[in-house]
């Protein structure tokens, strides 16, 4: 028989209906004369509950099933007489399809801390908050191509493997396939990277920015979505070593046309996911809630659809990193010293906590800071005409801090050129780059969206390791 899955089924209203559900069981509890059984195929959040009458032939199979065994399940659709759901299925032939022998099935029907689960990340989907986050991915996935479909973006692909530094921080990981045990050495007793697979240096990219500005001074409005490399040694809870990002590139805007696409962008996301996975943003927010009981009021974030409606609702405020700077010198936690980075003056770069200061603190909704230092931005910022700051725009979120960072780029040749010189980067590893601003150029901006970064604020889980399925980050390879 056809299976029907359980989305479908809990939207039934056929009683009477004979039909087939497969899945794996949460939770197998018994009674005199019935069972019930808690069902979940993973189409919803929701489960259907099954409905076991006792009898000799039953009872042999009732043995063999377990929180985490995999059923297959004829049986007739019916109208449920306990209270939570609407239909219920009355079985009439269960097949255990796969058994889960409850003395070593990790997953028992009871909470489990999230760095357990972790550990478990093989079998972390079959509980409800992370299938419900794989659900919000999926759906925001697609709410991103939607929304730059909708706007006439096309999407580009974008290399993985590069030889240049897009970020021009250096964290990235080397792509080689020589032998690291006889590494083959030039005269001067450097790698000879000639007898590497690529004839040069090959490192795994740290954005698509580069390559996405050359398809945009063509195509005018473009975006990249992919897989992004750090190797950067962070371990925080807002860090991955590979991390996906959703960049827009467009041809003829300015900062203040980005700042409008970023925040519409971010404000779409979060009606798209309102909109869509409201069965597991409910389930989340109690989550939250639960986990958060026993802390103090004022530690304890706002609930999770209430957030998410109060940033959709209101306009972002926007301000220069001087301006910040200011208000952050006199901040109590600064005067005090309670920030772990004391703001000494301008020029500082800003660190998470400072970031969460703003949003949270002070302004109390996203903000959107402009106009940083050249000197802890990257080289392909355009430079303003005060000689020191660039036109870079970092967008500040409630609990993440920095979830987009962007910038209008530099359009002339002559001042890119000698940035990237000042900065002694390799003029040969970006000679395609800087024809872009010989040929054709014109002015034009992008941002990059740490794509777990927002999934991160959409779900409300707190560390990043829990909202990308298999999380890499320095010292952890598993799975
Ligand atoms: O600010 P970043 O480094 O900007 C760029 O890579 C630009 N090329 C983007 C552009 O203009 N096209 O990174 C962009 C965003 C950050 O704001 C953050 O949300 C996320 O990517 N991000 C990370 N997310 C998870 N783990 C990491 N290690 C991240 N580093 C950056
Ligand atoms: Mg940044």
């Amino acid at each position: 028989m056809k299976r029907t899955e359980i989305k479908e089924i809990l939207q039934c209203t056929k009683y009477g209906t004979f039909i087939n559900v497969k899945g794996w069981v949460r939770t197998k509890r018994a009674s005199k004369n019935v069972a019930f059984i808690a069902l979940n195929d993973g189409s919803t959040i929701k489960n259907i509950q099954l409905v076991v009458e006792m009898n000799p032939e039953n009872d042999k199979i009732l043995n063999h099933i377990h929180t985490g065994a995999a059923l297959s399940v004829d049986g007739l659709l019916q109208e449920s007489v306990g209270s939570g759901q609407k239909v219920d299925v009355f079985t009439k032939n269960i097949e255990v399809l796969g058994e889960a022998n409850p003395d070593e099935y990790p997953l028992q029907p009871k909470k489990h801390s999230l760095e357990f689960l972790r550990e478990k990340a093989h079998l972390r989907f079959r509980t409800n908050t992370f299938s419900g986050i794989a659900r919000i991915r999926h759906s925001m996935i697609f709410g991103v191509h939607k929304f730059f479909t909708e706007r006439g973006f096309y999407n580009i692909h974008t290399p993985i493997i590069t030889g240049s530094d897009a970020e021009g921080a250096g964290e990235m990981f080397q792509v080689t396939t020589l032998n690291l045990s006889d590494v083959p050495k030039t005269e001067n007793g450097e790698v000879d990277y000639k007898n590497d697979f690529f004839g040069k240096v090959a490192n795994l990219t740290v954005s698509g920015q580069l390559e996405g500005e050359l398809a945009a001074l063509a195509l005018s409005k473009i975006y990249t979505f992919g897989p992004t490399f750090r190797a950067e040694n962070s371990n925080t809870s807002r860090h991955l070593s590979e991390f996906w990002m959703i960049e827009p590139e467009m041809a003829f805007y300015d900062l203040e046309d980005n700042m409008n696409l970023a925040e519409e962008m971010l404000k779409y996301l979060l009606k798209y996911a309102l909109d869509n996975c409201r069965d597991d943003l409910d389930f989340l927010s109690k989550r939250l809630l639960d986990e958060e009981k026993n802390k103090k009021a004022e530690e304890r974030s706002m609930e999770l659809i209430e957030k998410l409606k109060f940033v959709l609702d209101n306009p972002f405020a926007r301000v220069t990193y001087t301006e910040a700077i200011d208000i952050l010198l006199k901040s109590k936690p600064n005067k005090k010293k309670r920030f772990q980075y004391v703001i000494k003056g301008w020029g500082d770069d800003l660190q998470s906590e400072h970031e969460r200061y703003l949003v949270e603190k002070h302004f109390k909704r996203p903000v959107i800071l402009t106009d940083y230092p050249a000197s802890i931005k990257a080289f392909y910022m355009k430079q303003n005409n005060d000689g020191k700051t660039v036109r870079a725009m970092d967008v500040l979120f409630p609990q993440i801090g920095e979830i987009i960072g962007g910038s209008q780029r530099e359009d002339n040749y002559n001042k890119l050129y000698n940035r990237i010189k000042e900065l002694e980067i390799s003029e040969k590893s970006m000679w395609w780059y800087l024809e872009t601003r010989k040929f054709g150029s014109v002015p034009h901006s992008g941002f990059g969206l740490g794509f777990e970064r927002m999934i991160q604020f959409v779900t409300g889980m707190n560390n990043i390791r829990d909202v990308i399925p298999f999380p890499r980050t320095p010292q952890n390879l598993e799975f």
